[in-house]
């Protein structure tokens, strides 16, 4: 057992990520019993100690309500330090705030540009020593900026204080993939190009980009969430078992399997823009950022060769859904009719949001003299009562130093290198109106495969 942080030093605490994801993380923590350590907020926005607990409170208003008793208790343990990050003074200020703590866990919430500087300041005041570091995705703009920032954090960290944070593995049905996977003999072997025709994973979002266009704008698609998020439920889907139940076998394996990625063909890549996006705030007027992407993915491995993966990932789309299709070889067609819509029957769908439930597309005999059937689905639901979100998962884990849920410095590396061709308008931007599911030309990618399984509007 790693000795578990004794106090949490949040940088960016005005941010977005606090309002959306943090506060309601540190209060469920609080409900759950797992924080009891100071927690101090840092930032520049010229706020006092006051201003930050209302944005707190206003944080937990709009996502998941506040609970009076766990608030009472995080505004206790709130202090707020505003300061920039590149005076000496804002580290000395840190140092004090943590009074006798001497492991705190750093959450960087804050751009990539300023890690060295505040990894370099919390070092100079000794702030750094025995510390952890949880750094926020995506974790650099490719395989070179990737490694130097890995570089820079080595310099003040070691690889087993550094949690580079992708909040999909701390949610419950991204990990399910893994435990249904290898939990059932069911599956495992039918997990193969033998009986698998192609998978598909759809990340579809309603909105846009809101607020956030300024820096969506040095991301895209591309670097947003298929680097990271999807390449990673792609890991889990494909991965082989992990020699055994420990962290790092788990992330030896993914790290297998992300190698065995071939790195995208540009022509294997459809980009899209939303229409409207260049109108949104700080979003340059000729932009050519992609706000869609859909591509196909080819593993080289003796599981998985010529099996195509097809991802998709976009703003603005009809729904709002997470859902991964794994659809299988048809049987041979000599008796009874099957399906022809494909993939309307012979698959496993995973859906990992809104709704959290697996499901196993079928065909069943109607009732009559004839041997003809139709498609069934057999579903099995999961609802917990109280889950843990992701971000209180993945903190709670950061500060008992376990790093099983979080990407280990190869596995990001092989990201990179994956979609590293498909970057900085390699492929053309394509415009798609909003409420559609991508540009046309994204449906011409999958054509040979049967066409995309769109997530419904009430699916479950
Ligand atoms: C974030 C992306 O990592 O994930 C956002 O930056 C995206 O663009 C978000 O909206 C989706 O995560 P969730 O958990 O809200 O589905």
């Amino acid at each position: 057992m790693t000795p578990q942080s004794d106090a949490l030093v949040f940088f960016g605490a005005t941010g977005d990520l606090a309002y959306k994801d943090i506060f309601p993380a540190l209060q469920g923590m609080i409900r759950h019993g797992h924080l009891d350590i100071p927690v101090i907020g840092v930032a520049k926005s010229g706020w006092n100690l006051e201003q930050f607990r209302a944005r707190a409170k206003d944080s937990l208003e709009k996502h998941g309500g506040v609970d009076t008793q766990a608030f009472a208790k995080l505004l206790g343990q709130l202090s707020y330090i505003d300061a920039d990050y590149n005076d000496p003074q804002t580290y000395r200020l840190i140092r004090k705030a943590l009074g006798n703590a001497v492991r705190p866990l750093h959450y960087l919430a804050i751009p990539p540009s300023l890690f060295a500087t505040v990894a370099g300041g919390l070092a100079k005041v000794g702030a750094a020593d025995n510390a952890r570091v949880v750094v926020e995705k995506p974790f650099g703009r490719d395989l070179e900026s990737a490694r130097k920032l890995n570089e820079t954090l080595a310099e003040y960290f070691p690889e087993s204080a550094i949690f580079r944070i992708d909040h999909y593995l701390g949610k419950e049905p991204v990990q399910n993939l893994l435990y249904f996977r290898f939990a059932n003999s069911l599956l495992e072997p039918l997990w193969n190009r033998n009986y698998v025709r192609a998978i598909q994973i759809t990340m579809a979002e309603q909105f846009g980009v809101g607020t956030r266009g300024r820096l969506y704008e040095e991301l895209g698609a591309i670097r947003d969430v298929v680097q990271n998020h999807l390449l990673q439920v792609s890991a889990l889907l494909a991965m082989d078992p992990p020699v055994a139940n420990d962290s790092e076998a788990m992330r030896d394996e993914k790290s297998r399997i992300l190698k065995a990625m071939r790195p995208l063909e540009p022509t294997e890549v459809v980009r899209g823009q939303y229409r409207g996006y260049r109108k949104e705030d700080g979003v340059a007027a000729a932009s050519q950022v992609e706000t869609f992407a859909a591509l196909r993915l080819h593993i080289d491995s003796w599981r998985w060769s010529g099996v195509p993966f097809y991802i998709r990932a976009g703003k603005c789309l009809p729904v709002s859904s997470t859902e991964v299709l794994v659809e299988l070889r048809q049987p041979p067609k000599i008796i009874f009719d099957h399906c022809t819509d494909l993939p309307a029957c012979n698959y496993f769908k995973f859906q990992l949001s809104p709704n959290v439930l697996i499901s196993l597309g079928a065909r069943a005999k109607l009732a009559g003299e004839a041997m003809t059937g139709e498609a069934v689905e057999l579903i099995a639901k999961h609802q917990a009562k109280d889950e843990m979100t992701a971000y209180e998962r993945l903190l709670g884990d950061a500060m008992r130093g376990d790093p099983a849920l979080f990407a280990r410095e190869d596995s990001v590396e092989e990201s990179w290198r994956v979609v590293g061709p498909a970057l900085d308008n390699a492929a053309p931007v394509h415009e798609y109106a909003q409420g559609e599911w991508g540009p046309g030309e994204a449906d011409a990618l999958i054509q040979p495969d049967g066409g995309w399984h769109n997530p419904g509007k009430s699916a479950g």
